[in-house]
């Protein structure tokens, strides 16, 4: 996608001695291209999510692998950088997936050709995800066009929760990926986008990126939803991923449970948008999903642009309160419309899901 005329990813290779990203911490009020050049770095950056998104986090974690493997390519430092990597964040499965795709290739190799190998198969997966990410787009714009009769004259108003854009993939996005082909085909589309506290992934990142692209938004307090929906004013949600179960339970950012719950009660078809990458085919349901408990410092603080153009946090709450912050929920597959992925929408059912990909099959 672009950025001022200019097409970007979110991750590439730079040069022979690092892996560029955007740094995400930064935006929207600072475009910022940062180098990772060691394991180390990688973790730091997926940690302090410098780099985050259930996607981006797998292709990060995949040339961290591969920054470790050219300081060291014995398989102790192969072992060591994947157990590192796994640790840097427990939500999204892509990270496991990732750091699997990875050693699976690495490992029978000799040492010696490993380093060439880990960089070439990282770039590979950039790739795949970038085009399967369109193909998302693809399958689920069918969605939004189905809506288009209905709305004569009008505009399709869809609500989306956190950032499942391109900025939390390599390319295109998970949930905005249809959003961008209805826009680009000219279809009247109108984004709800949730702030998402406590980080703000929804007004400083799905924002920024789609009023970079042209599409029309209004940024809404997390509370606003209900609401809206409740007015008639919402016409579907989309959201993205950090894993789903095998029987389609999808855990994303804290607060889209909220929002399918609004959506229920008022009829509002509600949408999940993932990859292959995305589905742990080892839950049977998502009650085993582990959710990352972050910084109580992400409520207490929130940081922003003064008016005099300087970058400040602040506190917004009294010293002394406890905060706590879960950073995702878990939405039951009765409450999802469909599940869109590249190879098609299906209900959020384990049949479905595994008609859709066959041969991945949950445990017994
Ligand atoms: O904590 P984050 O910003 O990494 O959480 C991101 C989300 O919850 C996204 O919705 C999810 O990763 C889908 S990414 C296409």
């Amino acid at each position: 996608m672009k950025i001022d005329g200019i097409p970007y990813r979110t991750i590439w290779l730079a040069d022979d001695a690092s892996v560029a990203i955007i740094d995400q911490t930064r935006l929207p009020h600072e475009f910022v291209i940062a180098h990772m050049t060691s394991v180390a770095e990688a973790v730091y950056a997926i940690k302090t999510m410098q780099v985050r998104g259930a996607p981006l986090i797998g292709a990060m974690a995949a040339y961290g692998v591969a920054l470790a493997i050219r300081a060291d390519a014995s398989d102790a430092a192969l072992d060591a950088a994947i157990a590192v990597l796994a640790a840097s964040r427990p939500t999204a499965i892509n990270l496991a997936w990732a750091l699997k795709v990875m050693d699976g290739v690495l490992r029978p190799l000799p040492p010696d050709q490993r380093a060439d190998a880990a960089f070439a198969r990282a770039a590979q997966l950039c790739d795949e995800d970038a085009s399967t990410n369109r193909r998302i787009g693809e399958q689920g714009v069918a969605i939004i066009r189905e809506h288009a009769p209905r709305k004569v004259g009008g505009v399709i108003n869809i609500l989306t929760h956190c950032n499942a854009g391109w900025l939390a993939t390599v390319d295109w996005g998970t949930a905005l990926a249809p959003i961008y082909i209805a826009h680009d085909e000219g279809l009247p589309v109108h984004v709800w986008v949730d702030e998402t506290r406590p980080r703000n992934q929804g007004a400083a990142l799905t924002a920024y990126e789609l009023g970079a692209h042209g599409v029309p938004h209004t940024v809404i307090a997390d509370n606003a939803g209900g609401h809206l929906m409740q007015h008639g004013q919402v016409d579907l949600c989309i959201v993205g991923a950090d894993r789903v179960a095998a029987n389609g339970d999808a855990a994303n950012k804290i607060g889209t449970y909220l929002k399918a719950l609004a959506a229920y009660d008022n009829g509002v078809p509600f949408f999940v948008a993932a990859p292959h990458s995305t589905i742990d085919w080892q839950l049977n349901d998502g009650g085993a999903i582990p959710i990352e408990e972050r910084d109580a410092r992400e409520v207490t603080h929130i940081t922003g642009r003064t008016e005099t153009g300087a970058i400040a946090t602040v506190q917004v709450t009294a010293p002394g309160s406890a905060a706590a912050n879960p950073a995702f929920d878990v939405t039951p597959a009765r409450l999802i419309s469909g599940l869109i992925t590249e190879r098609g929408v299906c209900s959020a059912s384990a049949n479905a899901l595994t008609a859709l990909f066959p041969g991945s099959t949950p445990p017994q």
